[in-house]
């Protein structure tokens, strides 16, 4: 597939509303054959830090912007994007390698973050709050200034938008960096958001080398907020460079999600939740399953149960209607995903089903273990693939015990159909997000994000939109 002949296809940058190419480029390549789809410029350090001064200039502007009109900009780019989804489905499909249902999936998921900051694009309310001494106490509500945002190959849309949406609602102007492996989702999402009539400097994309373009933004004292999502270990370093310059930071970073099945659960319900968050993107979701605990009297029906489901999965080419899972992003990936799997097999645990040894190139099949303990590497590391390890618990004390032993805490799920048991349990998970009786979590209208390593602040919801405002308490005296 051709995807450069594409309406939306673009490999230039946009930087202060112009399309910028450079002499060194990047090679993107397509994960399905590692064939080079096209490159995306390396751009100059100059040329990004005067991106930030006119990122400045253009946010002054913007922020005077009637919000009835930065509604309408961003309801136009919500439009746009839905009228181009499968453009951009097959543009993300060859890049990334995820199915092109879940691509399309996907652009709708990111849409819908800017349809729902169109909306609170108007509800930045302020706060009056009554004092005891003759003063007024006023909370204004103002938009942090330039923001500046790292993202994932993982949701190369989704990542883009629910940081992109609430800035600009809330009057910020952003750069955003988009991964390496992805970033012509992030150029053409870029271009329809010009074509919807954005003003220039308010919405740039840069390419090039992470560790450079993360290096400027993390020192610039231009750059209010920086919104990460990717690693523990990468966002902790941005943490860190950006400490001497005082910045707003959201970060969301690794997690080790847990999932709870219950003895009380319905089975079936449980099996289609553990194949929708573990095997979704092909297990490369922050929020994927990383640990299954299931309750000894229903251990062995589940694991049957999950075995059947597993081996019906299609592995192919993402553009393939059949296709369940793609390859996964690179070599690397795969490779981390057998480490766990030798690992887990190598201490004690048997093969349900799958492949245990050389998934060739970036594929790695569905593969699925029982037995596993809180001694195996898969316990203690987010695997980021399609690998199930299933664990044994016998009271609801141990599986919560268990699931808590993590330095991390984003996503986790329970299946129980005991409503007692749901609340103890939900209060009981040290995460930010629980899932109960689903495996699947994610909305705009919902706070997204972690606990502990997992990182700080929300995305989505009316809180992600707090994540780009200011508060500035005025105190009006004397009021007789
Ligand atoms: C992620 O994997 O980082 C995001 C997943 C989601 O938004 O559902």
């Amino acid at each position: 597939m051709d995807i450069t002949t594409l309406s939306v296809f673009e490999n230039r940058c946009l930087v202060n509303g112009q399309w910028l190419s450079a002499d060194e480029n990047l090679q993107v390549l397509n994960p399905l054959d590692n064939s080079v789809i096209t490159t995306v410029p390396v751009l100059d350090e100059s040329i990004i830090k005067q991106a930030l001064v006119d990122a400045e200039i253009a946010q002054k502007q913007w922020k005077n912007v009637a919000v009835n009109e930065r509604s309408r900009l961003l309801r136009n780019w919500f439009d746009l994007l839905m009228q181009h989804q499968d453009e951009l489905a097959t543009i993300m499909t060859v890049e990334q390698g995820k199915p092109f249902k879940e691509a399309k999936g996907e652009i709708a998921y990111a849409a819908s973050y800017i349809e729902w900051f169109s909306e609170e694009a108007k509800r930045g309310y302020g706060d009056i709050i009554p004092s005891s001494a003759s003063s007024e106490i006023l909370v204004f509500k103002e938009a942090v200034g330039v923001c500046a945002a790292i993202t994932p190959w993982n949701f190369p849309a989704a990542m883009i938008t629910r940081k992109v949406a609430p800035a600009l609602a809330a009057g910020c102007s952003i750069l955003v960096k988009p991964a390496s492996e992805t970033p012509l989702t992030a150029l053409a999402i870029a271009k329809l958001a010009e074509k919807a009539g954005f003003p220039a400097g308010i919405f740039n994309v840069i390419t090039g080398s992470s560790a450079k373009i993360g290096k400027i933004f993390t020192e610039s004292p231009i750059i209010k907020k920086l919104s990460f999502t990717g690693s523990t270990e990468i966002g902790a370093k941005l943490m860190a460079q950006s400490a001497p310059t005082v910045k707003k930071m959201s970060l969301e970073l690794g997690g080790n999600a847990p999932v709870l099945v219950f003895k009380s659960a319905d089975l079936d319900q449980a099996v289609q939740g553990v194949m929708d968050t573990k095997f979704r993107n092909a297990g490369q979701t922050c929020v994927c399953a990383n640990r299954i605990y299931v309750q000894s009297e229903i251990y062995e029906a589940f694991v049957e149960k999950l075995k059947v489901k597993v081996e019906q999965l299609q592995m192919g080419n993402g553009l393939d209607a059949s296709t369940d899972i793609g390859p996964l992003i690179n070599r690397k990936a795969v490779l981390k995903v057998e480490e766990h799997i030798q690992d887990a097999l190598s201490k004690g645990a048997s093969l349900v089903t799958g492949k245990t040894t050389q998934n060739e190139d970036n594929w790695c099949v569905p593969t699925v273990v029982k037995d596993v303990t809180q001694e195996m590497l898969c316990a203690k590391e987010e695997t980021f693939g399609p690998f199930a390890p299933i664990f044994k618990f016998s009271s609801e004390e141990q599986a919560i015990s268990m699931s808590n032993d993590t330095e991390f805490g984003l996503a986790s799920y329970v299946f129980t159909q005991d409503i007692n048991q749901f609340i103890r349990v939900s209060r009981g998970l040290e995460y930010g997000m629980v899932g109960v009786n689903t495996g699947l979590i994610s909305n705009a209208a919902a706070p997204f994000g972690g606990v502990k390593s997992s990182g700080i602040g929300r995305e989505g919801s009316k809180y992600g939109m707090d994540e780009y405002l200011e508060m500035k308490y005025v105190c009006l005296g004397n009021v007789s």
